[in-house]
Parts: C-alpha cells; sequence; structure tokens
C-alpha cells in the first residue's frame, strides 16, 4: 500500500473483467484493488489462466475493463467507462510495456526500433536517432546500437525492447514475463535495470512473473488466483540494490 505522501502512480480499484455472455462468461477478473507507487518494482504472480495479462492489459489501457476505476499518474482514466478519448495518445504519453518476447521490429537495427517511438512521439529524426543511442548506452547495450534484432542475443533484444518502452520516459512501466526467455544471471541484470528505472524515472513497474528465482527483486508481490487478488498485504523489504 502507498505510504502517506507517496502518489500512487497506478490506482486500480474494485477492477473487473469478463470475457463472453451467458454459459460462455468467463470472469477473468474480479474486484481487484491495488495502488503502486512512484519508485517501485512490484511482481505480479499467479497460476496460468490466473488474469495476470489481462489485468496488465487493462491497466495498459489496451483492454476495456467490465468495471470498476483506474486512475493513472493522478489522472482518472477509467470509472465504469473509458474517461480518455484518445487512449493512443494516453498510453503513448504514460506507459511502456515490455512484452515476453522483444518483438522488435526485425527490418529496423537496435537504434531505429527505439527511434521510431521517439519519432511517434514527435521528435525529428537526428534527435530521436540520439536519445536512442543514449538510452541503449543507459541499458548497457550501446555497443549493440547498429545489430539488427536477429543478431542479438535474447538478453540484448530484451534490453533493446526495455529502451524502447522507456523512450517517452512513461511514469507507468509494464512487462508481462520479460524474463521468462531469459538465464537466471540475465533475468537479474533485466531485474536490476528495471529498479534502477524507477527510482531514475520515479516510474511504478508491474512485472508479471513465473519467476521464483527473481522474487526478492520486488518490493511487493500481488498474487492472482481465479480473476482475484490473494493477498495485497504481502510485503517484502526493498531489494537491496547496489549502483
Ligand atoms: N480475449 C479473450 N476472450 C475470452 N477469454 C479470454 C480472453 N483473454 C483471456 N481470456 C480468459 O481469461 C482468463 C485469464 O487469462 P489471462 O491471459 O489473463 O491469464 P494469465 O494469468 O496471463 O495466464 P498465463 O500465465 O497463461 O499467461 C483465462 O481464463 C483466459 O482463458
Ligand atoms: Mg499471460
Amino acid at each position: 500500500m502507498t505510504e502517506p505522501g507517496r502518489q500512487a502512480v497506478v490506482r486500480v480499484e474494485h477492477l473487473s473483467k469478463h470475457f463472453g455472455a451467458g454459459s460462455a462468461r468467463v470472469d477473468a477478473l474480479i474486484d481487484i484493488n491495488m495502488e503502486v507507487p512512484s519508485g517501485q518494482v512490484v511482481g505480479l504472480m499467479g497460476p496460468s489462466g490466473s488474469g495476470k495479462t489481462t489485468l496488465l492489459n487493462c491497466m495498459a489501457c489496451i483492454l476495456e475493463p467490465s468495471g470498476g476505476r483506474l486512475t493513472l499518474d493522478g489522472e482518472a482514466v477509467y470509472d465504469d467507462h473509458w474517461l480518455k478519448a484518445d487512449l493512443r495518445r494516453l498510453r503513448l504519453d504514460k506507459i511502456g510495456f515490455i512484452f515476453q518476447y522483444p518483438n522488435l521490429l526485425p527490418f529496423l537495427d537496435a537504434t531505429d526500433n527505439v527511434a521510431v517511438v521517439l519519432h511517434l512521439a514527435g521528435l525529428g529524426a537526428a534527435a530521436a536517432h540520439k536519445h536512442a543511442v543514449e538510452l541503449l548506452d543507459y541499458l548497457e547495450v550501446g555497443h549493440r546500437k547498429h545489430a539488427m534484432p536477429a543478431q542479438l542475443s535474447g538478453g540484448e533484444a530484451q534490453r533493446v525492447a526495455i529502451a524502447r518502452a522507456l523512450a517517452n520516459r512513461p511514469r507507468i512501466i509494464l512487462a508481462d514475463e520479460p524474463t521468462a526467455p531469459l538465464d537466471s544471471a540475465r533475468a537479474r541484470i533485466v531485474m536490476d535495470l528495471l529498479r534502477r528505472i524507477a527510482i531514475d524515472q520515479s516510474a511504478a513497474i508491474i512485472v508479471v512473473t513465473h519467476d521464483e528465482m527473481i522474487l526478492d527483486r520486488f518490493d511487493h508481490i500481488y498474487r492472482l488466483r481465479d480473476g482475484r487478488l490473494e493477498t495485497d498485504e504481502l510485503s517484502r523489504a526493498p531489494a537491496g540494490v547496489d549502483h
């Protein structure tokens, strides 16, 4: 839970989501409540089909909830219906999304994969390119800036994908199993980077994971089961980060 004076960057209240109707109805999310303050990296765990991706997609405004409230970076965005007309703009301004597999555009090199997002956000080509290289350096993958996606290792590709998700300095970063294709050493590097980003950018980061090896990297762990949060009280001491 958010400490007094510390702003919740993501606030979810009584959120529900069902798919289908009648006998085909699936209640994927039931009365979800959670708050993630800035600077925190929280884990979202639960068995397959428990609703993790559905919750992330609702928070990302990719999927319309069925009810409840969603507040992002202090702005109410959903209250039984969308409150914002331009959800694409909202996503571009506030949210970085990291997928399980990096989803890089195969015909663009590492730099252009990042620059394209900056371009979409309105930056000129030269400025977008320069900032993309800075982001790749920040993620310690700058030496691969000219590589095509097929030439990158899994860990390198994931770091390029993270650079792309960070391009607009989002306050909210949502990651769906970002470490799944990585070995445990690489997974820890990615998690430590996410923590640094949370602190440097005052961002709230939510990471879906099955990976028991990285649990010590989270400030809180939320567990979903059959669409319900089992607990939102299981807090952990902030992970020690050396930097
Ligand atoms: N578009 C959809 N239409 C119908 N049912 C859906 C849809 N998307 C998800 N579901 C159902 O909602 C429930 C939650 O799915 P979700 O993908 O959120 O699970 P998950 O926790 O991410 O699972 P996994 O760990 O396998 O990725 C499941 O029962 C799933 O079958
Ligand atoms: Mg999923």
